[in-house]
């Protein structure tokens, strides 16, 4: 019989649930024995693992968080992390591990791959930073966390005639910022791929004021090279209207998944199942033009996201 692995880690996202129970009862659906890893990495080095049940993952499918907890671990980076890991792997008779994470789980499960061990990656991350997949899963509930806020936000920025300056997540990637930006009609966003630049936001801020537009909302990525405050000073000296910040911060990796993020969660945790049991290893699992595919894991390491110009036309054309 064979026995499988799965471990979250890195910065939980909504529908790490959804596909940690789709690859529990996929895999014992096809006759395999399942082995959850607490704390990602940490718990691999430490053996924190658990046996998991049909019935470990009942009632899970619609809650944020992670019940096999996450990490970001240090250790594992090191030789001696690696080693351990591996060593706990061959003890416990691992026959794959299925990773459920973002960029640098992906690149920990690579050098796993490169040591023998089969892995499977399924992308999982608020940020949706990477480039092989055209979605991660977390992003949809992210973004939609930010289009409720930026709702509230519009009524007292509307009451008050303000601009306001929204920061949200992203680490080095515009998508939340952008996708947010379309769908809750921002007036203008500011992404880390694209230099910013004060005087034409100023300027667009100012025609919206002078066409009789109440007040602005300005989503910025936390990812761009000036702080948020410092941004929002600078908007309120160059346009003389009041303004105001908001970091959204933590918010966004909480909550329920949506449908999209359980959707994709489920297809891509039964998907990497069937590698499994066909043998195949050391593949990433990815969404491309709705079609869940596969990939070699250390081939997706290196692609990274592109701006999407023609969302930024969208955003300017549309808020005018
Ligand atoms: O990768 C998800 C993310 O929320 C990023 O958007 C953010 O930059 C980072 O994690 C924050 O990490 P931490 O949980 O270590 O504060």
């Amino acid at each position: 019989m064979k026995r499988v692995g799965v471990l979250t880690s890195g910065g939980d996202a909504p529908g790490m649930n959804a596909a940690i129970r789709a690859v529990v009862r996929s895999a014992i659906n096809k006759g395999m024995e399942v082995v959850g890893i607490e704390r990602g990495y940490e718990g691999l080095i430490d053996e924190d693992f658990i046996p998991l049940t049909k019935s470990s993952v009942g009632d899970i499918l619609h809650r944020g968080g992670t019940m096999l907890k996450t990490a970001r671990s240090e250790r594992f980076l090191s030789f001696f992390g690696q080693d351990e890991a591996i060593k706990n792997i061959k003890k416990y008779t691992l026959d794959a591990l299925v990773t459920i994470g973002g960029d640098g789980t992906f690149r920990g499960a690579a050098d796993l791959w490169r040591s023998g061990i089969p892995v499977i990656g399924i992308p999982c991350t608020i940020d949706n930073d990477m480039g092989f997949t055209d979605y991660t899963i977390g992003f949809d509930t992210a973004v939609n966390t930010v289009l409720d806020a930026i709702s509230k936000i519009r009524d007292t920025a509307s009451a008050h005639d303000r601009t306001t300056v929204i920061e949200v997540m992203g680490r080095h990637c515009g998508d939340i910022a952008s996708y947010a930006g379309v769908t809750g009609g921002a007036e203008y966003i500011l992404i880390p791929e694209i230099e910013t630049d004060v005087d034409q936001l100023c300027a667009k801020i100012k025609e919206g004021k002078a066409r009789g537009k109440s007040h602005s909302i300005i989503l910025k990525a936390e990812g761009v090279d000036i702080s948020t405050e410092q941004l929002t000073k600078l908007i309120e000296e160059k346009t003389g209207l009041e303004s105001r910040m908001v970091v959204l911060g933590y918010l966004q990796r909480g909550g329920s998944p949506t449908a999209h993020d359980r959707m994709l969660a489920s297809l891509m945790g039964s998907y990497a199942v069937d590698l499994i049991y066909n043998d195949i290893g050391g593949r990433a699992i990815g969404s491309v033009r709705n079609e869940i595919i596969d990939m070699p894991i250390e081939e997706t390491i290196d692609i990274s996201r592109e701006a999407d110009l023609e969302m930024l036309e969208l955003i300017d054309a549309l808020s005018k």
